[in-house]
């Protein structure tokens, strides 16, 4: 059993927790992932380690509240515990030889970001950081993507928070602009991350994204993870996440991800009532 040791809610949608968990918080790296059960008969979730504190042994993750297993989480409070935590997962995103990045998040994704441009920072890079919501109410990390960048733009689709727009449109301005990145590192929806490489391929920005498909086991051995990375399968749970965003298959990914719309939808409900009923 693993302790929520800190619970905090970072909009109406997003929840931040710091886990006990020091086997994993002693290894775990940016661009990693856990996999979590909140209860004996919980379905097995993966979640990006958005932060570790190897001292106190506690790995951070912030979740958005999408469907039943997300609620079960946010049910939890400070002090309760989680069934597993098994991780760290997947490999380290790659700082190496990196001096000057662009960092572009989109909603939660921000979340999964956050952590490499911390890391990027710490190792002496310029970072530029670009991050987007839809509205002002849903902007997390605004303080402590300041505290790393070099450079932040917000962006929110309503223009009730920074700029209005979607994050290609400073993406562009600023290689326009003349600034040379080594990198672009985008994590977010998989349709803000087709539109990025999109966008960073005409100009011959090697591009990363972070992949977030249907994972069962992560460790390669069910291939609910596949994605078609350069006309080749590859495995997002071992492969990845990252993969160079000029060879991903995004359409594809896109299908898949919504092959069991249906399905978490019936469950949301289910467990929207569950809730409902326990409150009454
Ligand atoms: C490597 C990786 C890292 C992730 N990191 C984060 C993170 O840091 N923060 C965050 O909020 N979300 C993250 N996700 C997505 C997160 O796993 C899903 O939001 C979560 O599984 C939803 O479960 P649910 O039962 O609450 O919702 P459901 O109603 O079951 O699903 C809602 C949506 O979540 C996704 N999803 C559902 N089950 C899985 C699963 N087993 N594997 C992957 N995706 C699933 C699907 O896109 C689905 O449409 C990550 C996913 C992956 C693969
Ligand atoms: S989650 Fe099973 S192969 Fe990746």
């Amino acid at each position: 059993m693993f302790k929520i040791a800190k619970k905090r809610e970072l909009n109406s949608t997003v929840t931040m927790m710091d886990i006990y968990a020091p086997q994993v918080a002693k290894k775990a790296e940016a661009g990693q992932f856990i996999i979590l059960r909140v209860d004996e008969d919980g379905e097995r979730i993966p979640l990006t380690v958005a932060g570790y504190d190897r001292i106190a042994g506690t790995v951070k993750i912030i979740f958005q509240i999408v469907g039943g297993t997300t609620m079960r989480l946010n049910a939890k409070a400070e002090g309760e515990y989680i069934e597993d935590f098994v991780g760290p997962l997947g490999c380290p995103t790659k700082t190496e030889e990196i001096k000057k990045v662009c960092i572009v998040g989109g909603g939660v994704g921000c979340a999964i970001a956050l952590p490499v441009a911390q890391k990027l920072k710490s190792l002496g890079a310029e970072v530029h950081s670009l991050i987007g919501f839809r509205n002002k109410d849903l902007v997390i990390l605004e303080d402590e993507f300041r505290a790393c960048s070099d450079k932040l733009i917000i962006m929110t689709d309503d223009g009730s928070c920074g700029r209005q727009g979607v994050v290609t449109a400073p993406l562009k301005e600023l290689i326009e602009s003349g600034e040379k990145y080594d990198e672009v590192i985008a994590i977010g929806p998989l349709v803000m991350m087709k539109f990025v490489a999109a966008t960073t391929k005409s100009y011959g920005v090697p591009t990363t994204v972070s992949m977030n498909p249907i994972m069962i086991d992560g460790t390669g051995m069910c291939g609910g993870c596949r994605l078609t990375v350069g006309g080749k399968t590859k495995f997002a749970c071992v492969d990845g996440p990252d993969f160079n965003g000029f060879e991903v298959d995004f359409d594809e990914a896109m299908a898949r991800a919504s092959a069991y719309a249906e399905f978490e939808k019936k469950e949301r409900e289910l467990n929207c009532n569950l809730f409902r009923k326990e409150v009454e």
